[in-house]
Formats: structure tokens, C-alpha cells, sequence
């Protein structure tokens, strides 16, 4: 793998940076203790082509590889990781499903405002009693002909106030099982279609969870995606792919609290020097630094596979796991570095740790992907 950054990736990653810094980082605080969805600056991303980065031009995106994806989502997500799952999800689960298993109406329909960023989508999956056992889906979607009527309530769904577009993953025939599960496309005004209450979140409270509840919406028989019965694999291919935007968004969490444990320990100064200057903390920085690497090369490999075009289920779910697990001994450690000002919201470091959990949990949690590897690799 050639992990040498090609210029047109140094410049995304480097106009990532700026937006971090300059757009997100001001009001992040402010965002994060009023819970606020970040309406303007993800119309700011959209318009700088981060919302559907990967998608082919001719549908309004930004035609660039999964590595420069990895780039953004981990500079973005060094600041606020509301706003980059909002990113994820939009890029990895909608838009990529979207152009990939889409038929050209609904890419004319969907994918181009999404890709533009004019328009937001969520992807729901998960009920109240289906997370990890993601076959067992106990929202319905009867055939009528030349509709289907979708029926059932999803718990967790990131977007789930802001977006305009749903990929939805129901039931339409129980009998089949897994392969009885199909996908599809709704509209949040259609008829029936109810977006219940925000969710009053550990972390990424900027970001916008709901419960949605479907009570007989009327679903075009167009607006599914792909063969009948595709829906369970549809939604595992675009989960795989999303894994490696959540690994990246962990790693840029941790690399963002490093980042500022690395500062920090050359401003505090305790018995007489920095604080860096006692090994207690230079080890603590060595085994960040070390951790972080190895959590950006796992993200860049797993990228570098996808954008060959090869299988990535394994990297993409090695890649998550481990980065997840960086993220949340990083944040911890960052706030040890930053003693009482580390609990404090003014220094961020206690907002990246709160934060960090999620990834262990969201697009699969860390014993999924354990599952996901071990059936990988028994099968070497
Ligand atoms: N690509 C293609 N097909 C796949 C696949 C993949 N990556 N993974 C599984 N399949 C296929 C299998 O081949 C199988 O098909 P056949 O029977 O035709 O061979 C079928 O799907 C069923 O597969 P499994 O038997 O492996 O299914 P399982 O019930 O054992 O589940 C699992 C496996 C890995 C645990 C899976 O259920 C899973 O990934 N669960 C987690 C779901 C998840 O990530 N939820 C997160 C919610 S979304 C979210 O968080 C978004 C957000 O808002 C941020």
C-alpha cells in the first residue's frame, strides 16, 4: 500500500483543517451544551463539496477517493464530531448506497441534492429491538401493488430531524428472513411519517437522534432499492463502507484530544518545569502518538482497499475497532494530562471523551465488528 498523500488529498485534508478550525470550533461548546444541530455549518460543508465527496460529478459530488474521505472526516471530527457523523452518514450510508444500488431515477431524484449537500438523508435501521441483530426487523413494509405501506418505528437515527431524505431498511416478508428485507427511499412530508423526540445524549450532542415512528406512509414501488429482498445485504455493504468514515471520525477525535495534550503539556508548568518534561507525561504523549498512527494506517489501509475496488468488510471493521478503542483511551488520557481543566468544557478535551464512546457503539458496535473479523479471518 502506498501511503505516500497525493497533493489533491494534502489539499482536502488541508481545507478540512481550515473549516475545522476556523467554521466548526468557534460555537462547538455552545453547541454541544444547548444540543444544537449544526444547521449552517452543514450547508457550509455541503457547499465546499463535503457532503457527497465520493460521488461521481455527474451527480453533483465531489469525484474523490475513500483516502481523502478518511482525510476530512478526520479533521473535521478532531473538533466536532456532531458534525461529522452528520457527514458520515450522509456520504457513506446514503449517498454511496445511493450510487451504487440506485436506479438513474432515483439518482436524478435524491442523490444529486444530497451530493450537492442541499439536501440531508439518514439511514434507519435500528429499532428498539434491533441493534446489533439487525435481521431481526419488526418494521413492515406490506405490498399493495403498485405501493408498499410501511409500518414500525426506528430508534437512534442520526439526521433524524434534519434530513429531507430516508433510506429506510422494513420487513416484507417474514417467512424469508433476511432475504425477506428490502430498502427504501422516503420522504419526511409524506403522509404518516411522524420524527419523534431528540435524544438527550452522552456525547455528540450537537448531532440530531430521533425516534421516527411510520403509521400506513405510502411508499412508490420506484423508491425501493434494488431487487426484491436485497434490502439486508444492501444494508450491510453500506454499513461495511461506513465503518471506515466512523474509524476515521474516531481517529480524528483522538488525534484532536492528542493535539491538545500535546499543547497543553508545553504551557503547565509543575515542580519547577512543563509538565512534558516529566516522563509520567512524555509516556503518556509516546503511547498516544504511537496509537494514533497505528489507528490512521488501519483507516487508510481499509480506505486504500475500497477505492481498488476490492473487498473491505475486514479492514473497514479492523480499522473501527481499533480506532474506536484509540479514541476512547486517548480522550481519557487527555483529560489525566489536563488535570482539573481537563473536566472543565472550556479546555474540550472532556467534550472529545464523551464523545469517543459512540464509536464503540454506532454502524456496529465493537462486538460486531469482532464478529465481522473472526468469520473473516476463520475463513482465510
Ligand atoms: N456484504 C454483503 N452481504 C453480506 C454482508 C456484507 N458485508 N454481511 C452479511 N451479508 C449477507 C450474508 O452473505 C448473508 O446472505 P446469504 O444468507 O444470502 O448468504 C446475509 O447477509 C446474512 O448475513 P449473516 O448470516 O452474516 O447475518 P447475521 O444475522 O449473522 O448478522 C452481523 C451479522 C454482522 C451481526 C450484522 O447483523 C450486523 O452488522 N449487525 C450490526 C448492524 C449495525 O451496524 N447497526 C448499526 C445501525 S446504523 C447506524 O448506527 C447509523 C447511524 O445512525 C450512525
Amino acid at each position: 500500500m502506498n501511503i505516500e498523500l497525493t497533493e489533491e488529498q494534502i489539499a482536502v485534508r488541508d481545507a478540512a483543517r481550515d473549516f475545522a478550525q476556523n467554521v466548526l470550533k468557534p460555537g462547538v461548546i455552545d453547541r454541544d451544551n444547548k444540543q444544537e444541530f449544526p444547521a449552517e455549518e452543514v450547508k457550509q460543508l455541503g457547499e465546499l463539496g463535503f457532503m457527497g465527496m465520493m460521488v461521481d460529478p455527474k451527480y453533483g459530488g465531489g469525484g474523490m477517493d475513500t483516502v481523502s474521505y478518511v482525510l476530512a472526516m478526520e479533521e473535521i471530527s478532531k473538533i466536532d464530531a456532531s458534525t461529522s457523523v452528520c457527514m458520515s452518514v450522509n456520504n457513506s450510508l446514503v449517498c454511496w448506497g445511493l450510487e451504487k444500488f440506485g436506479t438513474e431515477e432515483q439518482k436524478q431524484k435524491y442523490l444529486v441534492p444530497l451530493a450537492k449537500g442541499e439536501k440531508i438523508g439518514a439511514f434507519c435501521l435500528s429499532e428498539p429491538e434491533a441493534g446489533s441483530d439487525a435481521t431481526s426487523q419488526r418494521t413492515t413494509a406490506i405490498d399493495k401493488g403498485d405501493h408498499y405501506l410501511l409500518n414500525g418505528t426506528k430508534n437512534w437515527i442520526t439526521n433524524g430531524n434534519s434530513a429531507s431524505y430516508y433510506i429506510v431498511i422494513a420487513q416484507t416478508d417474514v417467512e424469508k428472513g433476511h432475504r425477506g428485507i428490502n430498502a427504501f427511499i422516503v420522504e419526511k412530508e409524506w403522509e404518516g411519517f411522524t420524527v419523534g423526540a431528540k435524544e438527550d445524549k452522552l456525547g455528540i450532542r450537537g448531532s440530531d437522534t430521533h425516534t421516527l415512528m411510520f403509521s400506513d406512509v405510502k411508499v412508490p414501488k420506484e423508491n425501493r432499492i434494488g431487487e426484491d429482498g436485497f434490502g439486508f445485504k444492501f444494508a450491510m455493504m453500506v454499513l461495511s463502507g461506513g465503518r471506515i468514515g466512523i474509524a476515521a471520525q474516531a481517529l480524528g477525535i483522538a488525534s484532536g484530544a492528542y493535539e491538545l495534550a500535546l499543547a497543553y503539556s508545553k504551557e503547565r508548568a509543575a515542580f519547577g518545569k512543563p509538565i512534558h518534561k516529566h516522563q509520567a507525561i512524555a509516556f503518556k504523549l509516546a503511547d498516544m502518538a504511537t496509537e494514533i498512527e497505528a489507528a490512521r494506517l488501519l483507516c487508510l489501509k481499509a480506505a486504500n482497499i475500497k477505492d481498488k475496488g476490492e473487498n473491505f468488510d475486514k479492514a473497514s471493521a479492523m480499522a473501527k475497532v481499533f480506532a474506536s478503542r484509540v479514541a476512547m483511551e486517548t480522550t481519557i488520557e487527555a483529560v489525566q494530562v489536563h488535570g482539573g481543566y481537563g473536566y472543565v468544557k472550556e479546555y474540550h478535551v472532556e467534550r472529545l471523551m464523551r464523545d469517543a464512546k459512540i464509536t464503540q457503539i454506532y454502524e456496529g458496535t465493537t462486538e460486531v465488528q469482532k464478529i465481522v473479523i473472526s468469520r473473516a479471518v476463520l475463513n482465510e
